[in-house]
């Protein structure tokens, strides 16, 4: 069974596809932190993210592995534990420059249709119902109001577990700017010209401004009981 989740950045994705692949088995495939990886690599590299030659020389050139650790997944690039470097604000500003290149794209699409192979997994990014997995048996499209995926992002910055506590404080500055981040990063991955953010025609929108992460796991985890019935 493959099982996509897409939606809009800090929409809680990860958060609810690990959950998922920990409760049913199936492999976890977290496609954003293979465009962070890149991008990652073109800053380190001093390349500059608006040459899209240069940044999918970059793609061409890297490894990107997933592992775990007791703490979750691991993400190893080169060899080298990038988890945390691919989470930084400077990433954050950069990689839908780097996932706008259409040669990364592709790339990147073939490699995580080969992590998937035939087994069972669950795929979180933006294109996984349009383009990576088009026949997949679950598809949802998950978002919520921008202020609420703020919060979260801003609480987990802090060491919080926004996904759990939702009324958890967080520095109203920094909330300020990441709300800043975040609507300019939905603006530029739902206007590019490949593969936008955008629900499958097939997809199930879930909003979880008002729901706890149980109510949100719940629901796929009914869709997907719904899909093996229906098989
Ligand atoms: O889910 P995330 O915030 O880690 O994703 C980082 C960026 O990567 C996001 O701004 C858009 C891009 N992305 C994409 O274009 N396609 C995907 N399947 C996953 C992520």
């Amino acid at each position: 069974m493959i099982v996509a989740i897409d939606g809009p950045a800090g929409s809680g994705k990860s958060t609810v596809a690990h959950a998922i692949a920990g409760r049913c088995g199936l492999t976890f495939l977290d496609t954003g932190a293979m465009y962070r990886s890149v991008t990652l690599l073109c800053l380190r590299a001093g390349v500059d993210v608006s040459d899209a030659k240069a940044v999918a020389s970059v793609e061409k050139d890297c490894s990107i592995l997933f592992g775990s650790s007791a703490s979750g997944q691991t993400v190893i690039v080169n060899g080298e534990d990038v988890t945390d470097q691919i989470r930084t604000p400077e990433v954050d500003r950069n990689v839908s420059a780097v996932s706008a290149v259409p040669a990364v794209r592709a790339a990147l699409v073939d490699r995580q249709r080969q992590i998937a192979g035939s087994g069972d997994v669950v795929a979180e990014g933006r294109d996984i119902g349009t383009v990576v997995f088009p026949d997949a048996e679950v598809k949802v499209f998950l978002t919520a109001d921008a202020k609420a995926r703020a919060h979260r992002r801003a609480v987990q910055r802090e060491g919080g577990d926004a996904a759990r506590d939702a009324s958890a404080a967080a520095d109203a500055a920094q909330e300020a700017r990441i709300l800043e981040d975040l609507r300019r990063r939905d603006q530029l991955d739902s206007t590019r010209k490949e593969s936008p953010l955008r629900p499958a025609d097939d997809a199930v929108v879930i909003d979880s401004s008002d729901l706890t992460l149980e109510q949100v796991i719940q629901r796929v985890v009914d869709l997907m009981e719904a899909a093996r019935a229906k098989a």
